[in-house]
């Protein structure tokens, strides 16, 4: 990777790891890019529209870039209620990107999810090769996007690679749209209210990672000897498994008066409820050396540090 094009640079991944990817390979080097550019960003910027494949090719190619990482989609719950215009944009845009890859010949990042798993895969160390049968738009979308990510490395030779991601944490963009999203709006509310109402249920586990795990497991598997890649699209990545009540007991380390509610969404909960409990991440630890440093406690003690000097 050395000159990069990002698409959704603003969105939950993209804002911090487009400032990650300028501090290692220079501001210059990588260009963001999003559907609206919403203040002065530091370092080259281009408005796109990902369904736009014509523009995409433009401005690769004017940036001479390298090395795409295609970021923009809708996710879970929001591709739930408009699932047509889901399929348009999260493939669309996805097949666009890789045309732009391909003419160009540039490396290609994009992320999958552990939405890219139903309700009939195992849902304990959910293997990295198993069931995908996903019952969600988002995961049609995820599992025909692996599949035409491995379609343009066998068949075009595009250095494709992508990570299977659990919900991500973060305390700098929120995610929007999401079925995890609750493990990010609690430490919010926490902070605010002492007082949380989760749409997810009790007992109800999902994989999730703080995001400087995130970002290092994208620039780690870009810089991965390919020879090593047995897998490419898509390797799972987690780095803890938890239910409301277990993130609920680690803030209350924090803020002992924290107090939980449950007013359950029906469609996040039977989307998260056709997900794994926790996935198995031993593939990407043996071929490309994946390694998760935050756990619940870490990312908890980091998300109210860094959380309480924003609010
Ligand atoms: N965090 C995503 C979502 O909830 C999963 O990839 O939609």
């Amino acid at each position: 990777m050395k000159r990069i094009l990002i698409t959704g640079a603003l969105g939950q991944i993209g804002s911090e790891l487009t400032l990650k990817l300028r501090e290692i390979y220079g501001r210059d080097n990588v260009i963001a890019t999003d559907i609206r550019q919403e203040e002065e960003t530091e370092g080259p910027f281009e408005i796109l529209d990902v369904s736009d494949q014509f523009r995409m090719y433009e401005i690769a190619k004017k940036f001479r870039v390298d090395t795409i990482i295609h970021l923009a989609a809708l996710l879970s719950a929001t591709a739930e209620t408009k699932p047509i215009f889901a399929w348009n944009l999260n493939m669309g845009g996805l097949v666009n990107a890789l045309e732009t890859a391909r003419e160009l010949n540039c490396q290609f990042f994009t992320p999958s999810s552990i939405g890219a798993f139903g309700p009939t895969t195992p849902k304990d160390h959910t293997p990295q090769v198993t069931i995908q049968r996903p019952t969600t738009m988002y995961g049609v979308n995820k599992v025909a996007g692996e599949l035409l990510c491995d379609y343009y490395f066998h068949k075009f030779s595009v250095d494709t690679r992508s990570l299977r991601f659990p919900g991500l944490i973060s305390y700098v963009t929120p995610p929007g749209g999401g079925t995890t999203d609750y493990a990010v709006e609690i430490y919010y509310e926490a902070l605010r209210k002492q007082q949380y109402t989760s749409y997810i249920a009790k007992d109800t586990y999902m994989d999730m990672m703080y995001m400087p795990d995130a970002l290092n497991a994208i620039i780690q598997l870009m810089e991965a000897d390919p020879a090593q890649l047995k897998h490419r699209n898509a390797f799972n990545v987690t780095a803890m498994s938890f239910d409301p009540e277990e993130i609920a007991n680690e803030i209350r380390n924090h803020i002992p008066n924290f107090e939980l509610n449950y007013q359950v969404d029906p469609v996040r909960q039977q989307i998260a409820e056709s997900w794994p409990n926790s996935i198995d991440a031993t593939a990407a630890k043996e071929e490309w050396g994946f390694k998760a440093t935050y756990d619940l406690k870490q990312m908890t003690i980091d998300m109210l540090e860094q959380l309480r000097s924003r609010l």
